[in-house]
């Protein structure tokens, strides 16, 4: 499938929290006992540095586009692997609360971003979840914000370099008094098509370690 990000699409399920279908990959998963295509931690040799957007504990969660700003490491690493850094976002969650289940597109894929976070980092996390009833193809439902309907299948937390698969559905877990900071850096092929998980764990290998 072909995920150009697009920014505005993006905007619409923020919104709505609305996913377009469950694929044949994530039944495969289940009857795989759910390997992890969720999350890997990365080795790299370099500090990501904290924009100044990500300190505090505001009360309200939001996502902010960062527009041009850029990580000069990142970007070398980037360049180094043959592909760029298309957008770079960061998704607050404010303390004592979660962001809706959702994925990051308006149909579930596997792409992935890197991210780092900052807040407690021993209790939050980015958790993933499965529809109890995957037979049925949900189109423009809301999901439903008691997670009733929903087995955790996932969870990490970001407290370190990752990469992650935003994908899939998931949400951000923040039980803590501190405001969750998470720098998302989105990576692309020069054509600008979004990097699925199976790509990232080639383009990536070299500092993946768990
Ligand atoms: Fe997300």
């Amino acid at each position: 499938m072909t995920t150009i990000y697009d920014p505005d699409v993006k905007e619409e399920m923020v919104r709505k929290y609305f996913y377009s279908k469950i694929e044949l990959y994530d039944r495969e998963c289940i009857e795989n006992d759910y390997p992890n295509i969720y999350h890997k931690y990365l080795n790299l040799p370099f500090t990501i540095t904290r924009p100044d957007i990500c300190y505090g504990s505001p009360a309200e969660a939001k996502i902010t586009n960062l527009g041009d700003y850029r990580d000069p490491n990142i970007e070398k690493l980037h360049q180094e692997l043959g592909i760029k850094t298309f957008i770079v976002e960061v998704v607050y969650t404010p303390p004592n609360s979660n962001l809706p289940i959702h994925s990051d597109l308006m149909h579930v894929d596997n792409h992935i971003k890197l991210n780092l976070s900052w807040g407690d980092s021993d209790k939050s996390a980015t958790r993933w979840w499965m529809p109890k009833d995957i037979t049925t193809p949900v189109l423009s439902t809301p999901i439903n914000p008691d997670r009733e309907d929903y087995d955790l299948i996932y969870k990490a937390t970001t407290n370190s370099p990752c990469l992650i698969n935003v994908g899939q559905l998931h949400d951000s877990y923040n039980p803590s008094d501190e405001g969750r900071w998470t720098l998302s850096f989105i990576p692309a092929h020069q054509n600008n098509n979004l990097i699925q998980w199976e790509e990232a764990m080639q383009i990536y290998k070299d500092y993946i370690y768990d």
